[in-house]
C-alpha cells in the first residue's frame, strides 16, 4: 500500500506525474481554498500533504490528522506553519529556499520600476482612455538610477536584489539581524548600516526576511517616520511585516513618496484604501509567479514529500528531526 497524500492547491500536471509513482495522492484540483475542517477532513487518513500559504497548519489541526508525517510547504516562507506544534506531532515540515530567489529580486526590481516611473498608475490612466495628448510635465517620476537603495534583510533574496541593483548605479545599502561576511558585502556591492541609518537615507526601501513574531509591523508608524518624505516602501516579502495602517496614514498624510507592494495584511482582502492611492503600484502576491520559477517551487516541494516519507530525510527540513 503506497502512503496517501494530499495536495492542497491546483499544481502542475508534471507534479502530479512525479507523486503518483510513489504516492496514492489526492489533489484539490479544483483549487478552491480549503476551510480549516475541510483541510483537517482530507487529512485525517493522510500521511503527507503538499500545502500552500493559504492553509493554516497548527496544533489544532495536527491533532486531528493522526497518520501525517510531513508537511511540505510550496513556499520559501513558512509562517503558515507552526513548527513547534509539528515538532510536538511528529511531523516533518519542508519549505522550498533557492529556487524563487531570482524571480523575486526579478520582481522586487518590476515594482521599484513601476512606482518610482509611475508604470502601473499612468497604464491605468490611458486604458481609460484619458490621453490626450504628449506634455513635458506628463508622469513625472523619481529616478531609480544613481539612487539609494536601502535592503532590510539581506538573505538571499535581498543579495539578489542587491546583485541587480548595481546595473542601476544605485547606492546600496542593507540592514539585518546579522552582518554579511566582506566577501559577500562585496560581491554585492552593499555597505552594512544601523536601522536608523537605512531608514534615513534610503531612497527607496525594499523589505526582504521571513515573517515572524520579530519582524511582526517591522516597518511601524515610528520607523515610516525615520523615512524621507519621497522615499518609496516596496514589500514583496510578506503581509504583515509593514503595519498597513501606518503605511495608510503615511500616505494619505504625504509623509512617504509611494509603495510598491505584493503582499498584504489579510490578504487576499485588500484594504479598500490602498487602490486610491496614485503612488502605490499593487500586484496580488506574485513575486515568484515566472512559470519556470513555480514549476520549480512545486517540484520542490514534491522532492521533499518523497524524501520526508521515503528516507525521513527532505532536503529542506525546517524542524529538527522527529
Ligand atoms: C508563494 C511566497 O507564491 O514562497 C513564498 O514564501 O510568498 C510565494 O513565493 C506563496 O507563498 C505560495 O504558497
Amino acid at each position: 500500500m503506497r502512503p496517501k497524500v494530499l495536495v492542497t492547491r491546483e499544481v502542475f500536471q508534471e507534479t502530479l506525474d512525479y507523486l503518483v509513482r510513489f504516492f496514492e495522492i489526492e489533489s484539490n484540483q479544483s483549487d478552491a481554498p480549503l476551510t480549516p475542517a475541510q483541510l483537517a477532513n482530507r487529512l485525517a487518513d493522510k500521511e503527507g500533504a503538499l500545502t500552500t500559504l493559504s492553509e493554516r497548519v497548527d496544533a489544532a489541526l495536527l491533532a486531528q490528522c493522526p497518520q501525517l508525517k510531513a508537511v511540505c510547504n510550496i513556499a520559501v516562507g513558512f509562517n503558515n506553519i507552526d513548527l513547534k506544534a509539528c515538532q510536538a506531532h511528529g511531523v516533518m515540515a519542508t519549505n522550498t529556499p533557492g529556487v524563487l530567489d531570482d524571480s523575486t529580486a526579478d520582481f522586487t526590481l518590476a515594482l521599484i520600476l513601476a512606482t518610482a516611473r509611475r508604470v502601473t498608475e499612468s497604464e491605468a490612466w490611458l486604458r481609460a482612455g484619458q490621453w490626450s495628448g504628449w506634455k513635458l510635465k506628463q508622469f513625472l517620476g523619481t529616478d531609480v538610477h544613481h539612487a539609494t537603495l536601502g535592503i532590510l534583510g539581506m538573505g538571499r533574496i535581498g543579495q539578489a536584489v542587491a546583485r541587480r541593483a548595481r546595473g542601476f548605479d544605485m547606492t546600496v545599502l542593507y540592514h539585518n539581524t546579522r552582518r554579511l561576511s566582506a566577501e559577500v558585502e562585496k560581491s554585492c556591492h552593499a555597505a552594512y548600516v544601523s536601522m536608523d541609518e537605512l531608514l534615513a537615507r534610503a531612497d527607496i526601501l525594499t523589505l526582504h526576511m521571513p515573517y515572524s513574531p520579530a519582524t511582526h509591523h517591522i516597518i511601524g508608524a515610528k520607523e515610516l517616520a525615520r523615512m524621507k518624505s519621497t522615499a518609496i516602501l516596496i514589500n514583496a516579502a510578506r503581509g504583515g511585516v509593514v503595519d498597513d495602517q501606518a503605511l495608510i496614514e503615511a500616505l494619505q498624510q504625504g509623509r512617504i513618496g509611494g509603495a510598491g507592494l505584493d503582499v498584504f495584511e489579510n490578504e487576499p482582502k485588500l484594504d479598500p484604501r490602498f487602490p486610491g492611492f496614485k503612488n502605490v503600484a499593487l500586484t496580488p502576491h506574485i513575486a515568484s509567479s515566472s512559470e519556470a520559477t513555480r514549476r520549480n517551487m512545486a517540484m520542490l516541494a514534491a522532492e521533499n514529500l518523497v524524501a520526508a516519507l521515503t528516507t525521513g530525510k527532505p532536503p529542506n527540513l525546517l524542524n529538527p528531526p522527529v
